[in-house]
């Protein structure tokens, strides 16, 4: 007997993680009957409408991609950051457990402090440096607190094929200037929007199966680790056969003034994630080589 697809919802459709949710899911849709909304078609900041969204779609899995993200914007914009990224996330919740359907949801390395240089695990303490920081910890403390079956996802330096991220910012930069200076004393792992996404699919896939993991707080992240600046030389090697790569020089945090405080240590240890999701991350040079593979490949056809 064949099962009948399950109805998913995937919020924040237009941003990097979003889009590449929405392709992923799409692509089979014996499992999965896809709606999507971006922030032109549902603000997170309407309650009402948030809320009439859910109970109109009837979601039996929810996809929250959707987030205040400018992480300097939002020193001055903490209102605005706190409703999407704390607000939004706790009536989505509300409106699951309701339902009786399982919240994805994804946060980020900058709810820790960044002290230390070990891995942060899920049972470590947080301690915000920034704005989206906290709204984004607020998001997390706003699901728990709802009896919604809910999976949350920490991730970090996200960027994709398409979309503003850090990848194309040094694209952008490398065609402009033959130096570039970039940040060398933050150590995390970038992960590609395709790789959190390929996991989001193997996870949902088993949900729907009846897999029924603890609800909770996961660290997914692609595995291994470098600096900005080490991305950055990787994002050049990459793209050397296009590119002449410029000249790169390390910088500390301290030269680099920005409007919001940026962690040191963004390490995320992904053991819960293996041992209790079986999910495992590519390399993050790998999961680079594919993205850089996709873009050569769309720039050459
Ligand atoms: N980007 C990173 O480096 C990073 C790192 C760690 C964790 N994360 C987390 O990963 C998740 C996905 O991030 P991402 O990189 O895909 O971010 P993104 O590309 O900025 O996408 C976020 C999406 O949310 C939308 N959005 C913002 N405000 C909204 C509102 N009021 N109502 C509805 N939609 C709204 C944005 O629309 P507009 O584009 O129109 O504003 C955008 O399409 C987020 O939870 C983020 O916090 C990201």
């Amino acid at each position: 007997m064949s099962i009948s697809p399950t109805r998913l919802l995937i919020l924040g459709a237009g941003g990097q993680l979003g889009a590449e949710l929405v392709r992923r899911f799409a692509a089979d849709p014996a499992s999965w009957s896809v709606a999507s909304l971006t922030r032109a078609q549902l603000d997170l900041t309407c309650e009402e409408a948030l809320r009439q969204a859910v109970r109109n779609h009837a979601p039996q899995i929810l996809l929250n991609a959707a987030a205040y993200t400018a992480v300097d914007r939002a020193e001055s914009e903490p209102e605005l950051a706190h409703a999407v990224n704390a607000t939004a996330p706790g009536i989505l919740a509300e409106e699951m457990a309701q339902l009786g359907g399982w919240l994805i949801h994804y946060s980020t390395d900058y709810v820790f402090d960044g002290s230390g240089t070990t891995p942060w695990r899920e049972s470590d303490p947080t301690g915000p440096l920034n704005v989206y920081g906290a709204s984004k910890l607020a998001g997390e403390l706003a699901i728990a607190a709802t009896p919604a079956r809910h999976l949350i996802f920490r991730t970090s330096w996200v960027y994709a094929a398409e979309g503003r991220n850090f990848l194309h910012t040094m694209l952008r930069l490398g065609r402009e200037r033959s130096n570039l200076a970039i940040v060398d004393d933050q150590t995390g792992a970038p992960t590609s929007a395709e790789a959190i996404a390929a996991a989001t699919l193997e996870l949902a896939l088993r949900l729907r199966s009846g897999f029924s993991p603890p609800s909770g707080v996961y660290h997914m992240t692609c595995s291994g680790e470098t600096t900005w600046f080490g991305f950055a030389s990787a994002i050049f090697a990459a793209f050397a056969a296009q590119l002449p790569p410029p000249a790169l020089k390390p910088l500390a945090s301290a030269d680099y003034p920005t409007p919001a405080r940026r962690p040191q240590n963004s390490r995320l240890d992904g053991t819960r994630l293996a041992e209790t999701l079986g999910l495992r991350l590519p390399h993050w040079q790998d999961a680079l080589a594919a993205v850089a593979a996709s873009l050569l490949h769309t720039t050459a056809s």
